[in-house]
């Protein structure tokens, strides 16, 4: 049953002088997450996990490798749904229930590539357009096969090597929410990158999902959390820093302190070119609601905060690199500590959390100047879940 929200108590003003934050209910309580689980993530492009590392011990295919011959299929599982993605003999790529039309057993176990897809229960087989071919058993039902009998298939996208499916109906097109971080990358050697697995990459964390991208979206923090010598606010020319707001996507930028650490300017495109020779450190995206990514001279880190269902206060952080020079890449944790700014961040939410679930945090306002990306963040969450 759909719980009752007063709107009021979760309005995010557009105006960031006036707004306040996102109430604290909207980080513990389960009803809001069951309704953004419905909403945002209902409408949202999000990005389907990779393989993790162990998996990719025993096969070192990344799943877009795994889906990438005509007819190869995988199952995935995306916000505890089980979908599988098809290879289709023409080349596209498809995104089913990985559940049988029949009486729902799961129809692909683990990747595969066949004409046909069998069910394993009773033996119902599909196409690789989802479309029911054929069961004995069933010549004398009148009406049959009928719409339902056929997988119903979820819209898919892929870029780069990375995978995106969207649970219901999109709110913008792939191009739409996507089309400004591709406009961002100039001639950056995309083509060239590649997986590389870690231990670490899926971890369950405190603090509800949009905590962590609230946090990724707050520049304000970095010269308090990350100031450690040899740390962000180090490597960073901070006075730069900028936060650029693009519809479903936001991005992130700052010039580095050392030339060395950025990137090569005729890789950009010309609006990050600077007269005094500085070099862009990082360009840092987040694609609404839960995506960011990443991009390093060396190549991508992708994030993602996916929410737990049934468990607010937790995120379930995905965390892959993909690297287009494997020398810098290796060099990362000499350029700034990486993995310390994680931590960094990990505590802080881990902080935050608790004062989240006190009882006692009122909703909070955003410092115009500093906080744009997180009052974005905020605003659009309101919107796609109460403000509509
Ligand atoms: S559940 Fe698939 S054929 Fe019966
Ligand atoms: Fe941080």
């Amino acid at each position: 049953m759909a719980a009752a929200f007063d709107r009021e108590e979760y309005h995010v003003d557009a105006s960031i002088a006036r707004a306040l934050t996102l109430p604290p209910a909207a980080f513990v309580d389960p009803a809001f997450l069951d309704l953004e689980l419905r909403t945002i993530f209902r409408s949202s492009w999000l990005l389907v996990p990779d393989r993790t590392a162990a998996e990719m011990r025993d096969d070192p295919r990344s799943l877009a490798d795994l889906v990438s011959r005509r007819g190869a299929r995988a199952p995935v599982s995306l916000l505890d749904a089980p979908l599988f993605l098809q290879r289709d003999w023409e080349g596209g790529l498809r995104a089913f229930p990985n559940v049988c039309t029949h009486a729902w057993h799961t129809l692909v176990q683990g990747p595969d590539r066949a004409r046909t897809i069998t069910c394993p229960q009773h033996g119902r087989q599909f196409d690789a357009h989802g479309r029911f071919v054929t069961q004995p058993g069933f010549e004398d039902c009148p009406g049959f096969p009928g719409e339902r009998d056929h997988l119903q298939p979820f819209e898919v996208a892929e870029w780069s090597k990375l995978l995106f499916a969207c649970l219901g109906k999109p709110a913008v097109s792939f191009d739409d929410a996507l089309g400004p971080v591709r406009a961002s990358l100039g001639r950056l050697p995309l083509d060239a990158l590649q997986r590389q697995p870690l231990a670490g990459e899926v971890r369950e964390l405190d603090g509800n999902w949009k905590q962590h991208a609230w946090n990724y979206m707050d520049k304000f923090h970095i010269p308090f959390i990350h100031r450690k010598p040899g740390g962000l606010a180090d490597a960073l020319e901070l006075s730069s820093y900028q936060t650029e707001i693009h519809g479903e996507a936001a991005l992130q930028w700052a010039y580095a302190k050392d030339p060395a650490h950025g990137f090569d300017p005729a890789l950009l495109p010309d609006r990050f070119r600077d007269a005094r020779g500085r070099r862009v450190f990082a360009l840092w995206w987040l694609v609404f609601p839960n995506l960011a990514l990443n991009f390093y001279p060396w190549g991508l880190s992708v994030n993602v905060y996916m929410p737990v269902p049934g468990k607010p206060r937790r995120t379930l952080f995905l965390w892959y690199h993909h690297a287009w020079d494997r020398e810098k890449y290796a060099q990362r944790e000499s350029v700034w500590m990486n993995t310390d700014v994680d931590l960094e961040d990990v505590d802080a939410m881990t902080q935050v959390g608790r004062g989240v679930a006190s009882g006692f945090a009122p909703r909070g306002r955003f410092a115009p100047r500093e906080e744009e990306g997180p009052h974005w963040l905020h605003r659009r969450i309101y919107e796609r879940t109460l403000g509509g």
